[in-house]
């Protein structure tokens, strides 16, 4: 009988040791955000769409997101870690990469940020430094998993689209990335969810049309006015409200009624 206790109460603490704490269970879960300058706070006449995402959003967020970043050079400068030892059970980490991924780290003028190419193991050798360079799929899983062994949440979240219509003219082109981040979050299992960001603001952008979306791109292709930030941080809180590719622990979270920008 005892033992029979005993073997019972074993295994019920491995169940509870191996399943992340559900998140509905805290009422203050915080959400941290990582990414590059599509997301991130930033100036002159820009802004990423971070900043706004706690207006749709009742959980305070701690937007982590710094421009210029991939997740080669996220990993490499301790940004992940540095979430890593910030989350309590519970909190969710929202990760959108791909803008400063592409390239080749093998080139003599190697970047930093560059990715070497590939979804799996593959390792290249930086051209530059002789560092041992990994996959996008490396990098983000890898975090993604350290930060559900700490009882965290992990959103993957496709990159933001440039302007869909520069000279005038609709088009959209699915970067790589996109698809990359998808398969991290189905690599990565329990505890991991994606949002396709990308597709969400594409939908937007048909919508609201050449010159809207033209005016929301003051400077280049890539960064967004901050006007441009709140309707890119629209199109993602509609997203996870509509569990648009799976729910994510954030639907709960979602202000109503919730934004409608893109279908
Ligand atoms: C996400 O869901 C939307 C709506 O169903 C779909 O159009 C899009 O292709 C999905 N994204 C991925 C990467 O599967």
């Amino acid at each position: 009988m005892l033992s029979q206790l005993t073997c019972l109460v074993a295994a019920l603490a491995a169940t509870a040791s191996a399943t992340p704490v559900d998140v509905a269970k805290r009422a203050d879960p915080t959400v941290y955000l990582a990414g590059d300058s599509t997301m991130a706070k930033t100036s002159n006449g820009l802004d990423g769409w971070g900043p706004y995402l706690s207006k749709y959003v009742t959980l305070p967020v701690v937007n982590k997101a710094i421009s210029g970043r991939s997740a080669r050079s996220f990993t490499n400068e301790g940004r992940f870690t540095e979430i890593e030892k910030a989350v309590v059970s519970g909190d969710i980490v929202v990760i959108a990469f791909g803008h400063n991924d592409g390239g080749s780290p093998n080139s003599a003028s190697d970047n930093g940020r560059s990715n070497c190419p590939g979804t799996g193991a593959e390792v290249c050798k930086s051209g530059k430094t002789g560092e041992t360079v990994y996959t996008y799929n490396y990098y983000l899983e890898k975090a993604a998993r350290a930060l559900v062994a700490k009882g965290a949440q992990v959103v993957l979240s496709s990159q933001t689209p440039k302007n869909a219509w520069q000279n005038g003219k609709f088009s959209s082109d699915v970067p790589r990335f996109v698809g990359y981040a998808a398969a991290a979050a189905k690599n990565v299992g329990k505890g991991a969810s994606f949002v396709d960001h990308f597709q969400a603001v594409t939908n937007m952008y048909a919508k609201l049309g050449s010159q809207k979306v033209n005016s929301l791109y003051p400077k280049d292709y890539t960064h967004t006015s901050p006007e441009g930030g709140d309707w890119v941080a629209q199109a993602f809180a509609q997203a996870v409200a509509i569990g648009y590719n799976g729910t994510t622990p954030l639907k709960t979270y979602v202000k109503s009624p919730a934004p409608r920008v893109f279908n």
